[in-house]
């Protein structure tokens, strides 16, 4: 239904949102992540169309003046424009979350918000900004004052936005009683000072606003990062710092040439790290929602990144979610006995223990009465406040320390090292992530870590634990083996993770539709869930595939076959390669979540099969293959025009579902022709997302490195920057190129395609880009879409991508195409010849191994790099 309709582009959204609600059984799920789309979609297209939208001011407004963004919505909201409209003031949303507005100044050309004033309280787009001699404020509708300024001494003439981005309150005589530049958000721009005892505070998310986590301090001496309280980073510390003097620090300052930490005369430099010389430019500095500290400057349209702290992902202290282990290249896994959490980072495998909650009066009670364990994270990890910190206690040996932080309910965790008679580190309150370092210098320290858990006492066993209950569990569709106890323990787990999914669901979409005060004392209730995949016998897939007769695909860790069920359903059957598979038990609950994921555009999870060490995944079956075979292959009918547009479309869909904002965001980190399935009538579905769950942890680390395949493969992949879901994109956009060809991007002996995509688009030459054999069939603006939406999509900077949401959003018309940035495709033209991608491969021996492979890669087929695991 969904490709149906994609094809008549003149169909009312609010009609597909309909049709959309109507087909798919998982209602909340997708309901949210398109209505918020959908949303989007209708304030970006369709409000505009209203036509009494204000004229915008330049430099100055005078009271008395409101605003909202209804009222300028032809302009999307901005009002006021510096003299040469460098910077912007508006009530805007942020594109991830349409409906939250904030009233702030942006820096036009990178859009950059740099300054807002309701960040902790969002407005709507009719609630108004007002100016009046007493001020700026910001109210909704019904009246509540949702920011204001404070009261000023004399009465304000006007509210002008100077070039600086500085947004100020001036009286009669043209002095300035109130400035932006004094109440910071996340972000330090030239020309601003952040006086020592100030900080940036981070948002929450891209989305919102509000404030986060995450801060940067000035000190008298320095400039710290912070999570929670604890520094993760010292600009000291910084490679590119250079200390000049002793003395106090006054103020925080950037200019054309770097940024400054400078004592009580404004010229006394302590700190600098110096920057490249930037004169005309603008440059900002921000503490983003993930815990980093960038500096950008722009040039004209040049934009370039010039510090980003903590270079070390690794050193970001939630980088993988309380107790995940950070490894290189920003992968996240659990240290040994523990398990990846559903809703992010670790927890202990063994289910009769539970880490402490928040300290507090009754828990501390509590926790007194359990008794407490202490789970060793292994050899070389260590914890990010550690080098920040001095232990508690120095010549202590390990029992002491534990018993320090037995007694302290706001332990959570010990470090112990050996130096000095064993000196020991408490982690107290929160606790992050932990990194791998991997013959780390601290082994002279030889810290060991620790995890406080609680021994649950018998009167309050975990679900499961006590079998006496098994009888109450409506056991739906499941083959059990009398024989085996650890079966049933599976079928519950997975029953209770979907309860617990199911409750978590419905109390979002309550949350999402009124308040939701407090969650009533939890009574387990098992329903039965449609989503819940079937279980299938190993023998009955057997006869199913008549012994693995048929098999229609290879690779993605595993083998396919086709194979028909009892009921005459047409299956395909991926038998998981047994080697780097993990325990039933982490495994079902991977396919509780995979199974759960529903969308038209990706591949169905009809069951699986668990059964000694086999572990099968029962899909649902695609008539006409992968598009591998019906682009590049030869004996097969070319695609026209309109079926690859579509290919494109579902493609797309499927993989901004995959990001939206369920509840769990899933990165494919393998999207190629190989993984994208048709079936008749176009319909496209992709496949293997979710895959990677399903991998034991050690398995995990090398399956990131070695995920991905060449020629599809994001840059970031190969430094040290974190993986997101533009990793996703950036394949996606390989992937679209070749669907404007119809050929591999590397095809031997020809000029790499997306370099020579490049070199089109700059000529404006699209025609010279289409697959020969459409011949005439194409038009040009028809191509100039998909390229240039393709390389906005390759775009080395992460950042530079659209999201897939926006990928879709420019396919269907909604949404403005993108223009391909050259200063983040340049990368492209080293490419070109010579074919440089660094990667990693397994090692011949061992299953752990890691062997760098510099330039050699050109020497190494794809099947090596992606092939069956
Ligand atoms: C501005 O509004 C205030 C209160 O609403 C009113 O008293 C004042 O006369 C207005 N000033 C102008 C210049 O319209
Ligand atoms: C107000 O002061 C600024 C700088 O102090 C100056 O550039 C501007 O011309 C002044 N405006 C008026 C109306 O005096
Ligand atoms: C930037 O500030 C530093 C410290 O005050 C100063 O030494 C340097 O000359 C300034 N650079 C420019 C271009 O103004
Ligand atoms: C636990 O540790 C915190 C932080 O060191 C301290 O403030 C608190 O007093 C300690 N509580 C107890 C009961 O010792
Ligand atoms: C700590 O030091 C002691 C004695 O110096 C040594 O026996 C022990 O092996 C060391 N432990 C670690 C983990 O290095
Ligand atoms: C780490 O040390 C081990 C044993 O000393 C060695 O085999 C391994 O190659 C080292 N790894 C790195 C990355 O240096």
């Amino acid at each position: 239904m969904g490709e149906s309709e994609a094809s008549s582009s003149s169909v009312h959204p609010h009609q597909r949102h309909f049709t959309w609600r109507k087909s798919i059984p998982f209602i909340p799920f997708l309901y949210m992540g398109f209505s918020l789309f959908f949303s989007f979609l209708s304030c970006a297209v369709f409000l505009p169309s209203f036509a009494f939208s204000a004229a915008i001011f330049t430099h100055s407004v005078s009271p008395n003046f409101t605003a909202s963004n209804f009222r300028f919505i032809d302009n999307a909201g901005t009002f006021l424009l510096s003299q040469n409209g460098t910077f912007k003031a508006s009530i805007s949303g942020t594109n991830i979350q349409p409906s939250s507005y904030y009233f702030s100044v942006t820096h036009v050309a990178s859009n950059s918000i740099i300054w807002s004033a309701n960040r902790n309280a969002a407005m709507s787009d009719s609630d108004e900004l007002s100016l009046t001699v007493n001020g700026l404020s910001v109210a909704n509708q019904a009246g509540k004052l949702l920011w204001s300024t404070p009261p000023l001494n004399y009465k304000v003439a006007a509210m002008q936005l100077l070039e600086t981005g500085n947004l100020v309150l001036v009286d009669a005589r043209n002095v300035t009683m109130w400035e932006s530049f004094e109440y910071p958000t996340d972000t330090i721009v030239v020309g601003q000072r952040i006086p020592a005892g100030k900080s940036l505070q981070s948002a929450v998310s891209e989305a919102d606003m509000s404030v986060g986590d995450y801060r940067l301090e000035v000190t008298d001496g320095d400039v710290v990062l912070q999570w929670k309280g604890m520094t993760y980073w010292k600009l000291s510390m910084d490679a590119n710092a250079y200390k000049d003097s002793n003395g106090d620090v006054s103020f925080m300052a950037m200019n054309a040439t770097g940024l400054y930490l400078l004592g009580s005369d404004g010229s006394t430099v302590v700190i600098q790290v110096v920057l490249s010389n930037n004169p005309s430019g603008v440059r900002i500095g921000k503490l983003g929602s993930d815990g980093r500290l960038t500096i950008t400057s722009f040039t004209d349209s040049n934009w370039v990144q010039e510090l980003k702290e903590p270079v070390d992902d690794c050193r970001i202290p939630f980088i993988c979610g309380e107790i995940g282990v950070c490894t290189m290249g920003g992968a996240c896994t659990c240290p040994p006995r523990f398990h990846n959490e559903m809703s992010g980072g670790c927890a202990p495998m063994d289910s009769s223990l539970s880490l402490p909650q928040a300290c507090n009066e009754s828990t501390n009670g509590s926790q007194f009465n359990s008794s407490v364990s202490y789970l060793g994270l292994g050899y070389d990890v260590d914890y990010f406040a550690n080098d920040f910190t001095e232990p508690v206690r120095r010549g202590v040996n390990l029992l002491s320390c534990q018993d320090l932080c037995s007694q302290n309910c706001s332990c959570l965790g010990i470090f112990h090292g050996n130096s000095s008679g064993g000196s020991c580190y408490l982690l107290e309150n929160n606790i992050g992530s932990i990194f791998f370092t991997p013959n780390s210098t601290n082994d002279s320290l030889g810290r060991l870590g620790y995890i406080k858990a609680l021994v649950n006492s018998s009167g309050e066993d975990p679900i499961g634990e006590n079998k006496n209950k098994k009888q109450s569990f409506p056991i739906v569709g499941l083959v059990l083996i009398p024989a085996s106890g650890f079966f049933l323990l599976a079928t519950i787990v997975v029953l209770a993770i979907l309860w617990w999914r199911k409750s978590r669901l419905s109390k979002a979409r309550a949350v999402k539709m009124g308040r939701l005060h407090s969650s009533s004392s939890a009574e387990l209730e098992i329903f039965y869930i449609p989503g819940l995949p079937r279980r299938f016998n190993y023998e009955e897939l057997a006869i199913a595939t008549e012994n693995w007769k048929t098999q229609i695909g290879s690779g993605g860790f595993g083998t396919v076959y086709k194979g028909t069920l009892s009921d005459k359903s047409v299956v395909a059957v991926k038998k998981i390669s047994s080697s780097g598979v993990q325990g039933k038990k982490e495994f079902c609950t991977e396919i509780a979540i995979i199974g759960s994921i529903h969308h038209v555009n990706l591949v169905r999870l009809k069951g699986f099969c668990a059964q000694g060490g086999k572990r099968l995944l029962v899909l649902e079956y695609m008539n006409r293959g992968s598009l591998d075979r019906t682009l590049f292959g030869n004996g097969t009918p070319v695609l026209e025009w309109r079926e690859r547009v579509e290919i494109a479309l579902g493609t797309a869909r499927g993989l901004a579902y995959l990001h939206g904002e369920c509840e769990h965001k899933i990165i494919h980190c393998d999207v190629k022709p190989e993984n994208i399935l048709l079936h008749d009538d176009l319909q496209v579905k992709i496949s293997d997302f979710g895959i990677s769950k399903l991998l034991s942890p050690e398995q995990s680390i090398l399956f990131t490195t070695l995920r991905g395949t060449r020629g599809y493969l994001a840059p970031e992949w190969l430094t040290s920057t974190a993986i997101s879901d533009k990793i996703d994109v950036y394949s996606y956009g390989m992937v679209l190129l070749e669907i404007v060809r119809g050929r591999r991007n590397n095809s031997n002996g020809e000029i790499y395609f997306p370099l020579f995509a490049l070199e089109m688009h700059e000529q404006r030459k699209y025609l010279d880009l289409a697959d020969p054999r459409l011949e005439e069939r194409v038009r040009s603006e028809e191509i100039e879409k998909l390229v240039r939406i393709a390389l906005c999509c390759v775009h080395e900077e992460p950042a530079l991508r659209p999201a897939m949401a926006g990928v879709v959003g420019m396919l269907e018309g909604g949404l403005a195409l993108g223009e391909p940035r050259l200063e983040s495709l340049n990368y492209l033209r080293s490419y070109g010849g010579r074919f440089t991608e660094m990667s990693t491969m397994e090692g011949s021996n061992g299953q752990n191994e890691f062997v760098l492979f510099p330039e050699s890669l050109a020497y190494i087929s794809s099947q090596q790099v992606s092939g069956p695991r």
